[in-house]
């Protein structure tokens, strides 16, 4: 497949962009660039949700337009995503013309075909989570277990989409293909969902209550649910029905998210997909959730929130992009400004960083700023070589979402080895003798060779600094084409000009 379009879940705009959200996003570029680099054309969505009954109680209080207040958050988003230097392809504001049109289409679809029906309901709405909660949902005291605030009870006269009818297609699916949802638990927690029947989908809100939202096109008293307008961005970004490349991206979709929002996702989103006649997708990627130190959740109140653009400000992106990629798997992970720092100055600034400078620093002084030949190279340099094309091609070949904490750790390994071949070759005593010349241009080549397939390696995660790293060793940083990276002993070019050296990252006290 030679194709690849990674989503990630678009934000409400009811508050700021947080660390969860950038998370999210670096996440999607991550797996994008790492896809790029395997030679697959890779398309990456990400955006902002911008209606419902949470977002229009905003707006109300804002006193400004819906329009001026929902630009401005939007804004507020894109900014740190560009910050991050998140390379999404698409940002998509469910407030975009195209993407009403094809909501609008979609419902019209349904309702023609008979599978949207009206009638009257009473459920425990959540505005939270913009969703009407079960029983089995709440916690003792009857709260939302997400907002842990109690839901509302509603009764209302509403549209619906049946979903029973689809469990068992639904059950077959996801049993179907083991490497459809990673980690795997969330497959058995959404199995676990499925053995009781499904309630009808509530599709629409009337607009005596909410107006903010995309109008039904068969009923103007009403407006799409949020969760259903929402979804469907995953296709309106590529164009269904108006853009022949569709299949091209749809056929291999990837769905990034953290746990919290995987029901509307794999039990809402496929059935709807087949409702409209459309293919399921093909992965679904799950992170867990950031908390703070000691496990707490993240609150103003608690002052253990931690400020995306506050750590960019004070360690730079790639500090926090680093953080973000070693530190979540598929479970809860704990942040704080302490531990971004003390993970920074650790493995960024005295292992990876330091590698770079005293390397570069010592060969750029002894070889005119030039990559030297290596006419002695060793069993022990063939070897070190051969571990790190081998640990980079391992790398490449399993990345994954969730496999990404263990790929930095393979860097790490990298760089521990590469720290001690360097100490134990002495080159600055080789570099003293005339007699071992040879060994010595060889020592420096092997090191060089071997860091520029590191940096290449943790290009992906760490774009700027390892941009900087390759320039400086001479090598051109991946671009933003598909271009398959080959990792193997001996490709840096002897003779090539050596770039100039920063220090990467600077111990910070
Ligand atoms: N608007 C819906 C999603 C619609 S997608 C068709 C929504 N928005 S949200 O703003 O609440 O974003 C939820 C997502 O933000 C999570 O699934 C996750 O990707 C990210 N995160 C929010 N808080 C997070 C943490 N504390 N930790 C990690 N990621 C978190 O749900």
């Amino acid at each position: 497949m030679n194709s690849k379009y990674i989503t990630t879940p678009i934000y409400y705009v009811n508050g700021s962009p947080h660390i969860g959200h950038a998370h999210t996003s670096i996440m999607g570029d991550i797996l994008k660039r790492f896809s790029m680099m395997q030679g697959v054309s890779t398309l990456y969505s990400t955006g902002t949700d911008e209606h419902g009954q949470k977002i229009q109680q905003v707006i109300e209080q804002s006193g400004q337009s819906a329009d001026d207040f929902l630009a401005a958050q939007a804004k507020q988003f894109r900014d740190l995503f560009d910050r991050c230097n998140v390379s999404y392809d698409i940002f998509v504001r469910t407030t975009d013309a195209g993407h009403k049109k094809l909501v609008q289409e979609v419902l019209q679809d349904l309702y023609d075909r008979g599978l949207i029906r009206k009638k009257e309901y009473t459920g425990l709405y959540c505005v939270g989570c913009e969703q009407f909660k079960t029983e089995g949902e709440l916690d003792e005291q009857g709260r939302c277990k997400d907002h842990l605030t109690l839901p509302q009870k509603q009764t209302e006269t509403n549209y619906f989409f049946g979903l029973e009818e689809h469990r068992q297609w639904l059950i077959d699916w996801l049993k179907g293909d083991d490497n459809l949802i990673q980690p795997e638990s969330y497959r058995r927690e959404i199995l676990g969902m499925l053995t009781e029947p499904l309630e009808d989908l509530c599709i629409s809100r009337p607009k005596s209550r909410v107006w903010h939202g995309i109008e039904l096109p068969f009923d103007s008293d009403f407006v799409s649910y949020v969760w259903f307008d929402a979804l469907l961005n995953y296709v309106s970004n590529i164009g269904v029905g108006h853009n022949r490349n569709f299949d091209y991206w749809w056929n291999n979709v990837t769905h990034i998210m953290a746990k919290d929002i995987i029901k509307t996702h794999i039990i809402y989103w496929p059935i709807m997909l087949k409702a409209a006649g459309l293919k399921p997708p093909k992965q679904y990627r799950i992170h867990g959730y950031w908390v703070g130190e000691g496990g707490q959740k993240m609150s103003k109140s608690l002052g253990n929130v931690v400020d995306p653009n506050e750590v960019i400000d004070h360690l730079g992106v790639d500090a926090l992009r680093y953080y973000l990629t070693k530190g979540m798997g598929g479970n809860d992970a704990q942040i704080s400004k302490d531990l971004i720092e003390a993970t920074y100055n650790t493995d960024l600034a005295n292992n990876i960083g330091n590698l770079h400078s005293r390397v570069l620093k010592f060969v750029e002084k002894r070889f005119d700023g030039k990559v030297p030949d290596a006419p002695v190279i060793t069993d022990a340099d063939r070897e070190l070589q051969q571990y790190v094309a081998e640990t980079a091609r391992q790398i490449m070949d399993t990345v994954d979402l969730v496999t990404l904490p263990d790929a930095v750790k393979s860097i790490l390994q990298m760089a521990d080895r590469l720290n001690t071949h360097y100490n134990d070759a002495e080159p600055w005593k080789l570099a003293k003798d005339d007699s071992v010349r040879d060994r010595f241009l060889s020592v420096c080549y092997v090191m060089l060779d071997c860091l520029q397939m590191v940096f290449r390696v943790l290009y992906p995660i760490i774009p700027e600094t390892a941009g900087k790293a390759l320039v400086s060793i001479g090598v051109a940083a991946p671009g933003n084409r598909p271009e398959k990276v080959e990792f193997a002993p001996g490709t840096l070019q002897q003779g090539s000009s050596l770039g100039p050296i920063e220090n990467l990252f600077p111990r910070i006290q």
